[in-house]
């Protein structure tokens, strides 16, 4: 039962991977900010490897949990962790499979156990729970605490909507046949008419019994009993996809939820430790550079590797590319070809991680190749930067859609295992050539306005936000 003297106090726990742990921290800030005590839960994984990356960082003591700087600044965010069910040294990049089967199977238990002893604090408790939508078990453990559940849904309205309506596309045998159609997608609500390639990688395979599948098919399922769903979009990008989810759910676009002063960083977020090329970007013109990066956990296979770093060394373009230690497999030491750094000399920078959203607001930067994850698009456009689109898995194509069909700021490269070292060094070329440089800037400002006025105080996602704070503590008090 509520109490009515103490402020209202959410639990939030992210899907303990970066794309999802970023977005889920912002939202804490954002409620801690309007007089929320917040309690923040990160799986021990992901705990051990922020303090990890921050013990390598100048000014971080390693000492601290991550949200130390924003609770002596006055914000009531606490913090705490839990297992995911495998030892903290597990690879999980290698065994991803088994990874999710973790978080699928085991990883509630352990959520209850915690979730429940902050519950049954003396003068604490809690009022809700807001959890990831990739999570199976929320509605269950919010029931048995007596907690109202808030889904965050990290990722575009429209994936979201595909998902919702898998049942759909299943009567209509647009997924989970062996033959399935090959024409549009015409009949989701809200959604304009899509290509099956344009799915979500899991909605196009016709095998639908892996782990993947079970978390989207059950995580769906438990999402239809949220009492409130938040998506980290923003209505002027997907309005009639979001107004069709709003007639099914009490559904609020609230992105993007990153903090205004982008680059800053008061609380460190990041997995591994960042690699700083803010001296090499200096030395460079205005709008030279192209970013490379594919994210926190998918993988290139080897061709595609090859492929793209000789069709970048053709460009001629300067680039920096995050590549990660396992972007190939987790054994890989060096994946790239013979003699590639040396032939390259000033014209790159490869690192292993970095602190992305200050690389892509660096003025030397004209283009980003990506792999379209969400968290990535938002950030591109937040900074004005036009987009080279190579999608690998997940929601990543249906993001390629929005970008380069519907809003047009970006390329497309052809898909996996079929782009060439050509086409590569050609769209590159394309993307950061004076004349589409231009062209594209300007679409992509014309996005970035939206953005930035959905955020001013009578903007969409603003005030989709506060009806989302008057809403739940109607429903708390
Ligand atoms: C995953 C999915 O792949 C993605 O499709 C989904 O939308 C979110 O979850 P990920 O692949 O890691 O995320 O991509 P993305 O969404 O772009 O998130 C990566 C985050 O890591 C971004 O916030 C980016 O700023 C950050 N990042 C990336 C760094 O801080 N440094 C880097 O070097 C690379």
């Amino acid at each position: 039962m509520a109490d009515h003297h103490r402020k209202p106090h959410v639990i939030i726990i992210p899907y303990p991977l970066q794309g999802h742990v970023n977005p889920s921290v912002h939202l804490a800030i954002k409620l801690a900010s309007r007089g929320f005590a917040v309690t923040f839960i990160n799986t021990q994984y992901v705990h051990h490897h922020t303090l990890k990356a921050l013990d390598r960082k100048p000014d971080g003591d390693g000492s601290h949990d991550i949200f130390s700087n924003v609770r002596r600044s006055g914000l009531d965010i606490r913090y705490t962790t839990v297992s995911d069910g495998l030892p903290v040294g597990f690879d999980r990049s290698l065994n991803h499979e088994q990874f999710m089967a973790s978080l699928l199977h085991v990883f509630s238990a352990h959520v209850e156990e915690v979730v429940g002893s902050i519950v049954a604090r003396p003068g604490e408790g809690a009022d809700c729970l807001i959890a990831d939508t990739f999570y199976v078990w929320p509605s269950k453990v919010a029931e048995k605490f007596g907690l109202l559940y808030v889904s965050f849904w990290t990722e575009p309205a429209l994936v979201f909507s595909l998902y919702y309506h898998v049942d759909l596309l299943r009567i209509n045998g647009h997924f989970g046949c062996h033959d399935c159609r090959e024409d549009p997608i015409d009949y989701i609500p809200g959604v304009q008419p899509l290509q099956p390639k344009d799915m979500t990688s899991y909605l196009q395979e016709s095998e639908t019994s892996s782990v993947c599948h079970q978390i989207i098919f059950n995580a769906f399922q438990d999402v239809k009993a949220a009492d409130f769903v938040l998506c980290n979009t923003v209505r002027e990008l997907e309005p009639s996809t979001v107004l069709a989810l709003q007639e099914q759910k009490p559904f609020y676009s609230v992105g993007p939820v990153f903090p205004e002063g982008f680059t800053r960083s008061d609380v460190a977020t990041s997995l591994w430790p960042e690699s700083d090329c803010s001296q090499w970007l200096d030395t460079k013109p205005r709008g030279s550079v192209l970013y490379v990066s594919f994210g926190s956990y998918t993988h290139l296979s080897r061709p595609d590797l090859e492929e793209i770093a000789h069709g970048l060394s053709l460009s001629k373009v300067d680039f920096v590319w995050v590549l990660r230690a396992d972007i190939v497999s987790s054994n890989d030491v060096d994946p790239l070809p013979d003699g590639f750094k040396q032939e390259l000399g000033d014209r790159a920078m490869i690192i292993p991680w970095c602190r992305q959203k200050a690389v892509l607001s660096h003025p030397a930067i004209g283009g980003f190749l990506t792999h379209c994850g969400w968290n990535s698009i938002l950030e591109s456009i937040w900074s004005g930067v036009p987009m080279l689109c190579f999608p690998l898995l997940t929601d990543q194509f249906t993001n390629r859609k929005l970008v380069v069909d519907d809003w047009r700021i970006g390329l497309n490269l052809s898909d996996r295992n079929k782009t060439t070292r050509e086409e590569v060094a050609n769209k590159i070329a394309r993307l950061m050539s004076k004349e589409s440089r231009s062209e594209f800037k300007n679409a992509v400002e014309a996005v970035k306005k939206k953005l930035e006025e959905a955020l001013m105080p009578d903007g969409s996602s603003t005030r989709d936000f506060d009806q989302f704070l008057m809403d739940i503590k109607d429903r708390i008090h």
